[in-house]
This record gives C-alpha cells, sequence and structure tokens, in this order.
C-alpha cells in the first residue's frame, strides 16, 4: 500500500482528495497497490469544510505528515514559499517522494529540491504548477526528448488572458474589467503576482530550466505586466491585424538564454491569438517535432487536481515497482540570460504629437538616427490639433528603442509617448 500525506486541503487539496477518494479502484490497478490517504495537515482543524471528510485524517502538527514513517509520499498544496519549502525539504530528507504544483518554490528553489531528492533517492512531481491541468513539464521531460526544442511561447496566466480578452471582445477598459475577474474569483484580491507578469515569469522559469537544462535565477527574469495595455492599443491592434496577450518566451540564442514575460501583439492568425480568457496554451517549436500546440484550462480545482493526481499516480507506481525516475539537477548549467536591452524586437510605437507639418520629419530623424526603421505609419483623427501617431519599426534593439523614446519624450511637438508595445511576427 501507498500511504499518501496531504499538506493542504484548499482548492487544490480538496480536489486531490475527492478525485482519490471518488477513483480509487481505478487509482489501485494503475498503481498496482492501494493508494490510500493518511494524514492531511492544515491550519485550522476546525474550519467548516465543503469536503465530508473524517476529522481524524485532519493535522496541524506538520512532523504528523512530513516525519511520519508509514507515509511514502507527500503532496504539498499549501502554496507560498514558507513553511512549503522547508515542509518539502523535510520530507524528501525523510526519504518521501512529493508531488507539489508550487510554482513558487520550484522556480526559485528548483535546483535545491531536485538535489534533495537526488541525494534522498527519491522522487519530486510538479505538474501541476504551469498551467494547471495542461500536461506540458512530463511531455517536455519524456514525450519530446527526441526534438531539440528551440523555442517555447506560452500563455500561462489566465487571469491576464482573461482580462486582455474582455478588453478586446467587450471594449471594457482594464480596470473594469479585472474588478470583475476578482468578483469572478479568477483573479485574487491581490492581482500583483498575476499583473505584473511574475506569475508567468516563475512558469516559464520552470519550463525553460527543464527543456534547456539550466539553472534559472528568477530574478534575472524580465517581466513586465498588462497594465499599461489601454483600450486604445487593443483596437489598433485589430486593425493593424493583431491581438494582445501577455506573452512568455523562452529562447536559446547564441549569446544565452532569452526569457521574458511582456505583452505582445501577435498575429490574428496565429494559433496563440485564439486561446482566450482562462485558457493557457504553450506553443513549441521543435527540429525534428515541427510546431506544438498545448491547450487546456491553466488553473481553477479539477484542472490543477487532475495534474497533481497524474503525478502521484506515477509517483506511487515507481515506488511500488521499485522503479527510480528521478529527474537529477546534476545536468542543470547555469546559463547566461540575455539582457533584455540586447533583444530584438518589431515595436508599435503610439505617439500624440502636433498636428504640422515638419513632425514627422523629426520624428523619423530621431528614430534613424538611433538605428530604428519604420515598417508602416498610421496617422488617426486628423481633426485635432493633437493627433495620434502610430508606428511599427522593423527588428531593432531594446536600447536603441528605449533611447529613441527618451529623445522622443524632449521634442516639443511631441506631446506624449501613449505606448511601446513588443510586436512577435515569428515564432
Ligand atoms: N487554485 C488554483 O487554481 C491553482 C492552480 C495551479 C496551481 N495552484 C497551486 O496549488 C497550491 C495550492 O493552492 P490552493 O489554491 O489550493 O491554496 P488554498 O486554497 O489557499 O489552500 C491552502 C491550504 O493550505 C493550508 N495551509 C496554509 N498555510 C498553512 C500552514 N502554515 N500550515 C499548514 N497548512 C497551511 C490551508 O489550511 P486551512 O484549510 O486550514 O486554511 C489550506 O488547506 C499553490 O501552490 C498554488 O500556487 C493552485
Amino acid at each position: 500500500m501507498i500511504k499518501i500525506g496531504l499538506l493542504g486541503l484548499g482548492t487544490v487539496g480538496s480536489g486531490v482528495y475527492k478525485i482519490i477518494s471518488e477513483n480509487n479502484i481505478k487509482i489501485e490497478r494503475k498503481v498496482g497497490t492501494e493508494v490510500k490517504i493518511e494524514k492531511i495537515l492544515v491550519n485550522d482543524k476546525n474550519k467548516k469544510r465543503e469536503l465530508n471528510i473524517n476529522k481524524n485524517l485532519l493535522t496541524e502538527h506538520p512532523a504528523d505528515v512530513v516525519e511520519n514513517p508509514d507515509i511514502n509520499l507527500v503532496v504539498e498544496l499549501i502554496g507560498g514559499e514558507n513553511p512549503a519549502y522547508k515542509y518539502v525539504l523535510t520530507a524528501l530528507k525523510n526519504k518521501k517522494s512529493v508531488v507539489t504544483a508550487n510554482k513558487l518554490i520550484i522556480a526559485k528553489y528548483g535546483s535545491e529540491i531536485l538535489k534533495a531528492a537526488h541525494q534522498y533517492n527519491v522522487q519530486i512531481s510538479f505538474e501541476g504548477s504551469v498551467a494547471g491541468g495542461i500536461p506540458i513539464i512530463r511531455p517536455l521531460k519524456e514525450s519530446l526528448v527526441a526534438s531539440e526544442i528551440e523555442n517555447i511561447y506560452g500563455i500561462l496566466n489566465g487571469t491576464t488572458n482573461y482580462i486582455l480578452t474582455k478588453m478586446a471582445e467587450e471594449n471594457r477598459e482594464y480596470a473594469d474589467v479585472l474588478n470583475e475577474a476578482q468578483r469572478l474569483g479568477y483573479a485574487e484580491r491581490n492581482p500583483h503576482s498575476d499583473i505584473s507578469g511574475l506569475d508567468a515569469a516563475y512558469k516559464i522559469a520552470i519550463l525553460a530550466s527543464i527543456k534547456f537544462e539550466t539553472l534559472i535565477d528568477i530574478i534575472s527574469v524580465y517581466s513586465e505586466g498588462i497594465k499599461n495595455i489601454s483600450l486604445t492599443d487593443i483596437s489598433l491592434a485589430d486593425e493593424l491585424g493583431y491581438v494582445v496577450k501577455l506573452l512568455a518566451i523562452a529562447k536559446k540564442e547564441e549569446k544565452g538564454l532569452d526569457i521574458r514575460v511582456h505583452p505582445a501583439f501577435i498575429s490574428k492568425s496565429h494559433p496563440l491569438a485564439l486561446v482566450n480568457d482562462v485558457y493557457n496554451a504553450v506553443y513549441l517549436h521543435g527540429d525534428i517535432v515541427g510546431d506544438i500546440m498545448s491547450y487546456g484550462k491553466g488553473a481553477g480545482q479539477m484542472p490543477t487536481a487532475s495534474a497533481v493526481v497524474a503525478d502521484i499516480i506515477q509517483t506511487a507506481a515507481d515506488i511500488n515497482y521499485n522503479r527510480s525516475n528521478i529527474y537529477s539537477n546534476e545536468s542543470l548549467q547555469k546559463q547566461k540570460i540575455v539582457d533584455i536591452n540586447e533583444v530584438n524586437n518589431l515595436f508599435y510605437i503610439r505617439i500624440l504629437v502636433n498636428d504640422k507639418p515638419g513632425v514627422m520629419a523629426q520624428v523619423t530623424k530621431i528614430l534613424g538616427d538611433n538605428q530604428v526603421s519604420l515598417a508602416s505609419v498610421l496617422q488617426k483623427n486628423r481633426l485635432t490639433p493633437i493627433v495620434p501617431l502610430v508606428l511599427i519599426t522593423h527588428p531593432v534593439k531594446e536600447k536603441h528603442i528605449n533611447k529613441s523614446i527618451i529623445e522622443l519624450k524632449n521634442l516639443d511637438d511631441v506631446k506624449s509617448v501613449e505606448s511601446l508595445v513588443r510586436v512577435i511576427d515569428k515564432f
């Protein structure tokens, strides 16, 4: 029999408990022996819960799970940095395999966690930590090993994708949709991690570290959120044949790893442009396999619990059959992360200028002096003395575009630089 200790019985923990208790026979067939939940750590044993659960299973003492000699497999679903990280390490040191859905500890301490799992000859799995119900970590580690993956593009945050989708489809302002997302439970009361791109940065760091066999310092992953994306930009994107998405990108380049999260214009015809609402997707290109896209629910109780239970079944079967399936960090090397200033992108620039002769010449001179060449120019609403000028550049390094923007802001006839968004035209 495999005995499981759960750390946490919240949204995902309750989903995992339900799946395991309702599918016991099916799971036993897959694992080859009975799988039983032995103990569950919670914050408050007396909290009222929707689950009909035997109270004797609950404990407020972490040692009852992470140091319990009867338990072979610990499932961490507390979330956050600590005490979750501390409990995971203690469980591994006590020779228990661990399954977690915690992107923060995997992105931040993945190397230490893998090292401990290797040292104590146990397993660590974390499919639920990226893109909820979409199977992506195991496919990257196993199904796609024959192909050299050259780049990964992801829509990895459901909250921001929901906000951008609603802004575009219903012509509503950012703050209005964010309020609605919070009301519906799609966005947290403090949505900073989602909105700022940090949540997606954790997830792309995990995917990139697996596929590119690299240790990634999360602090060096550039992340820019969606709060500066306006309705005007979204409708101009539409007019120009694009949609706006918060993209997480990881690409192997000669100079190192190009890894970043930011809003981007992408062509309406690209498969990622069709990923709407709270859905997530991961789009990959491999030398042998070509293009692949995985699509599905990136969060939520049951999709995430489904990924966690899949890890539990696989790990429990490995324990039962004495299989060692250890993903070690031995092959992981620190790789240089390309400085965002050195990355080449196309840009969409929207500025407000005085509508008078010679202004366009001043603008193009500054751009030209900074090695920025233009692919297209759009001038709108010539009915007022101040008009918007919309420019799309050819590929140019970020440092050149940033210098141009500073100089444009100093021109008397440029009233404001309203927005600057990267355009991704090649995947
Ligand atoms: N929710 C999602 O859609 C989703 C999607 C993908 C990944 N994840 C990840 O899954 C993990 C769990 O998320 P969740 O949404 O299920 O969290 P949650 O609903 O907040 O549940 C957290 C659980 O942990 C317990 N807990 C919290 N602090 C504790 C402490 N110091 N000691 C002992 N127990 C403690 C809580 O106990 P009480 O019940 O007594 O309060 C609760 O049962 C996180 O890593 C999250 O990032 C979640």
